[in-house]
């Protein structure tokens, strides 16, 4: 297959066992660029305009496969711009139970199991096919996850799709099959800042989540449980609210994520299964930037970049502070396969795992 003109191929690094890892270039009709490695699926730079007109990359990350091999990275992991997998979010104790069988995964956050162990698919090298389609350009990534790789039962044919339109939209398709019953919960993991990766924090973001409840947390940031009313609580964000409002308030759940870091359960009442429904919205009134957020999916995780705490410096040469940069992660929710209440995530052979997520990127 010929590479498109809209998408071009540069040498990104080497891995240590050898293997070139590419960087893949894709700009649509508006100038809205994008570029993506096949190392881990990372989106690594995401270019849109201000309401000037002016472009600046808005995702935090590295300009070279050498920053996300780092020590130093490996060592915090926030995961910039990755794909996730297998199970995104935490499994309790790294463990679940499926069809009577116990399965023990790597416990890689605290005593929990965080975004598919040790070498998720963060952290493997994918095989990529550059496209150019009637909606857009992009690259479709394909991964084959091994049967027991990281401790999941069954093998996972995987394939993702990045497609950016002319519409400003990042489009991203999921697709997975197994040979044996497994959890699969895929998600991406960019770090949004509106005003630009490397200038300052994001607590003067508004945000808009479109859900009533969320899914509360204990100590060491497992769902309790519980699916809680947001009404009254520093969760609510049915209406714009900066970040930065309610951050700081005496809230236990707010004390134990250190911030957001929390499961919003989208409203999706007159939805159904496939259709995308609008999770959130994120603006910058600097900027004038707008992003939206539509998933297919029941849940997403706002995360305000808590963990980040200066040590890393990006691709622009700036620290990435406190808050830097935010993720949403559209998702199932965190720990289901412990949670016989939760929607279900596990994938039996025979059935196919699909999922849709758009951003689409504005200004006002
Ligand atoms: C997810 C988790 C956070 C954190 C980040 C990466 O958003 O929910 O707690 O682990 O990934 O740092």
């Amino acid at each position: 297959m010929n590479t498109p003109d809209s998408v071009e191929r540069s040498a990104f690094g080497t891995l240590p066992d050898g293997r070139r890892v590419d960087l893949y270039r894709i700009v649509n009709g508006n100038g809205v660029e994008m570029e993506v490695t096949n190392y881990g699926g990372i989106i690594t730079s995401l270019k849109t305009p201000d309401a000037q007109g002016r472009l600046d990359d808005i995702v935090l990350g590295f300009g070279s496969l050498d920053g996300y091999l780092s020590d130093a990275y490996r060592q915090s992991n926030p995961y910039f711009g990755a794909l996730i997998g297998r199970y995104g979010n935490r499994i309790a104790g790294g463990t679940f139970e499926l069809n009577g069988k116990t399965y023990d995964l790597a416990k890689n956050d605290g005593p929990n199991h965080l975004h598919g162990g040790d070498k998720g698919f963060n952290r493997v090298l994918w095989n990529a096919t550059p496209f150019e389609n009637d909606s857009g350009s992009g690259l479709m990534l394909t991964y084959t996850s091994a049967d027991g790789e990281e401790g999941y039962p069954g093998k996972l044919d995987v394939e993702v799709t990045y497609t950016l339109t002319d519409n400003n939209e990042l489009a991203i398709d999921y697709k997975a099959t197994t040979t044996r019953a497994t959890p699969v919960n895929l998600t991406q993991h960019s770090y949004f800042n509106l005003g630009g990766e490397g200038s300052g924090d994001i607590l003067d973001h508004q945000v808009m989540i479109n859900a009533d409840e969320f899914t509360p947390i204990n100590e060491t940031l497992i769902p309790t449980g519980e699916i809680k009313s947001v009404k009254g609580t520093p969760f609510d964000f049915t209406k714009a609210t900066a970040i930065g409002e309610r951050i700081n308030d005496d809230n236990q759940q707010l004390v134990r994520a250190r911030g957001y870091d929390h499961n919003f359960v989208i409203d999706r009442a007159s939805a159904t299964d496939d259709t995308l429904v609008l999770a959130a919205r994120v603006s910058d009134p600097e900027s004038g930037r707008v992003m939206e957020v539509a998933t297919t999916e029941p849940g997403i995780q706002f995360y305000s970049g808590n963990f980040l705490d200066g040590t890393l410096t990006g691709k622009g040469g700036n620290a990435y502070g406190h808050r830097s940069g935010l993720a949403l992660e559209t998702q199932h929710y965190p720990d289901s396969p412990n949670q016989a209440d939760f929607p279900s995530t596990i994938l039996k052979p025979g059935d196919t795992y699909q999922s849709r997520t758009v951003y689409t990127f504005s200004t006002e």
